[in-house]
């Protein structure tokens, strides 16, 4: 189905090109002051100037033609040479009546330029345990991938796993030390290694950042580390079956807070499968001349004479041969390029780390890794703050932990949810994880991905203002209406949108038929906080024509039809939105 804007910017445009003036001047949008109309279209100022005439003439022109077209009402041409107009009942139900049909897309239509896209997105570092700043990469991430998916473009999500080598290496050598007799450490041992994991994933937590800081401190620990990650990469027998253990306990714990959150990658790799890309794209570099040393380091200049702020050079090996986090990922970009030949790659990282993609897109185009057709995009998202405005952290000054957070906002969804006693406490439970989730996730999207935001937890639970739970409280109300009509024996198969005599419900179907053009400013914006704001308003308006309409009560029948269409239109609109933004809406609550 076409836009509701491009239907009305047709109509329009012909109205102009009859006036001898070029279609494209006749683009409608929304109104800037919708107390006095619905729709207004400002071609006239600007045409006046390409054709040297007055814009009110032009506009009161256009005005008469528009006034004898039955897709419009009320036109009138305002000064300097705007033309404002409504809609004509008619001409609205039938674009939302098309909509109800098209159940499955809701008179969205696929792009006609689809695209293969990997996404990155996710970027949790094995060993540790996920921190509130991973949240944000992994709720923008879903809601993009989906947004994208519903478009057409055929999207690969990668998790990106932060599990390059010498983080291994750093927690082998520190359980050699902590645990000397298991046989992992033993060169000799030829036997079976243990069926159990050698630590839980709290040990593991505890471990790494333990052996990152000595490292820092401690130089011949920090050898001893490297040593272990040479070895490992070598292929010592005991070391990779620790490391088969590290991913192992660490990814099943991941999978189960990411299961949590709702939000499922296609590929789990990480930074170490790049590694063996990295050898032969170091000779590249130095073959093509990119690479050279400096300080000991093995570097690529990337700055260009029209920088604003200086771009330091790219690091590709520091001066005692290691890899870095440049290194992995222009190796990174080898496999991706080869492998999938993807139209785009895009990154949704902290925007903190803005200027190593730049240095990292760079290089890979110099180097010819990426070819130039293929799209690099970097979506760099703000940090969540407390409601003290600095960087949310725990009580004690402490890293705020992902779990810890979703636990908290559970605990006290949980309390509002229980007022409603006809729950049983098992149901209770699960509505709590479901609102909660929508509480986290609209309060983070609903932001633009590049601001910084407040974790406010009361804010979030309130069931009212531009919150989940509201948008939420909303969809259930609609679905109890649906299924108090069908209990009745009414059946929605057989009833259609209609208006009816009050008339009431011109705001809500205006609403409505804006779904196709917000989800595609969105997927093309790469703002989720589009579909937040649409359906922030979608949910007003609903409740506003709630509120003023008796529905199930209404004494004529085609009327009540009509109104539970609307309503049903209504819920499959929300629900597909709030699938987009990567939650759901339980049955009641
Ligand atoms: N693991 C990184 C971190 O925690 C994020 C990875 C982002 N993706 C990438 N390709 N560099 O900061």
């Amino acid at each position: 189905m076409q836009r509701f804007l491009d239907l009305l910017s047709e109509l329009a445009g012909s109205a102009f090109e009859n006036a001898g003036i070029e279609a494209s001047y006749g683009r409608v949008k929304l109104s800037d002051r919708p107390e006095l109309c619905e729709f207004q279209t400002n071609g006239a100022l600007s045409a006046a100037k390409k054709y040297k005439k007055n814009p009110m003439e032009i506009a009161e022109s256009i005005a008469e033609r528009l006034s004898k077209e039955p897709a419009f009402s009320c036109v009138s041409a305002v000064r300097p040479g705007f033309v404002n107009f409504n809609v004509s009942n008619d001409f609205l139900l039938s674009y939302i009546k098309d909509m109800y049909e098209d159940e499955e897309r809701l008179g969205v239509s696929k792009t006609q330029d689809p695209k293969k896209i990997i996404m990155d997105y996710g970027g949790p570092n094995v060993a540790k345990p996920l921190h509130v700043g991973h949240l944000r990469s992994a709720v923008i991430g879903e809601s993009l991938k989906r947004i994208l998916r519903f478009m057409g473009h055929e999207v690969t999500a990668d998790i990106h796993l932060g599990d390059f080598g010498l983080q291994m290496g750093l927690i082998i050598a520190e359980l050699s030390e902590r645990k000397p007799t298991l046989p992992y450490f033993d060169p000799d041992f030829s036997g079976d290694y243990p069926a159990d994991p050698p630590f839980t994933i709290s040990e593991l937590e505890e471990i790494y950042p333990f052996a990152s800081k000595r490292s820092k401190e401690d130089p011949v620990f920090a050898k001893k580390a490297s040593d272990a990650t040479y070895e490992m990469q070598q292929g010592r027998r005991g070391y990779r079956e620790l490391l088969s253990w590290i991913m192992k306990v660490s990814v099943s714990d991941l999978k189960r807070n990411y299961e949590r959150l709702k939000v499922q990658f296609d590929l789990w790799k990480g930074e170490a499968d790049a590694e063996p890309y990295i050898p032969g794209m170091v000779k590249m570099l130095k073959d093509k001349g990119l690479a050279h040393e400096s300080d000991g380091a093995l570097v690529v200049d990337v700055k260009r004479d029209d920088d604003k702020k200086e771009i330091p050079p790219c690091m590709i090996l520091k001066s005692d041969g290691a890899a870095l986090y440049d290194t992995t990922d222009l190796a990174t970009l080898i496999w991706r390029v080869n492998d999938y030949h993807p139209d785009e790659i895009m990154y949704v990282v902290d925007k903190r780390q803005e200027l190593h993609f730049i240095q990292v897109f760079r290089c890979a185009r110099m180097a010819g890794i990426v070819p130039d057709e293929t799209e690099l995009t970097f979506i760099g998202f703000g940090t969540v703050n407390g409601t003290d405005g600095h960087a949310l952290k725990t009580r004690d000054g402490g890293v705020m932990r992902l779990e810890r957070l979703l636990d908290d906002i559970k605990e006290k969804m949980h309390e509002k949810i229980i007022e409603n006693e006809s729950l049983s406490s098992d149901e209770a439970d699960k509505v709590s994880d479901i609102v909660s989730l929508s509480a986290v996730k609209y309060g983070d999207l609903k932001n633009q991905p590049a601001k910084d935001y407040i974790f406010d937890m009361d804010r979030f639970t309130s069931s009212e203002g531009d919150t989940g739970p509201y948008i939420l409280y909303t969809v259930v109300r609609i679905k109890s209406i649906v299924r108090k009509y069908e209990e009745a024996g009414g059946n929605i198969e057989n009833i259609a949108p209609s208006i009816s005599r009050a008339g009431t419900e011109k705001a809500l179907l205006l609403s409505l038929s804006g779904f196709s053009e917000e989800v595609e400013k969105a997927a093309s914006s790469a703002s989720p906080n589009v579909i937040c704001a649409y359906i922030y308003n979608l949910c007003n308006e609903f409740n506003h024509f709630y509120h003023e309409t008796k529905i199930l009560s209404c004494e004529d029948e085609d009327e009540k039809k009509g109104y539970i269409a609307l309503c049903v239109l209504t819920k499959r609109v929300l629900e597909r939105s709030i699938e987009l933004l990567g939650f759901e809406a339980p049955e009641r609550m």
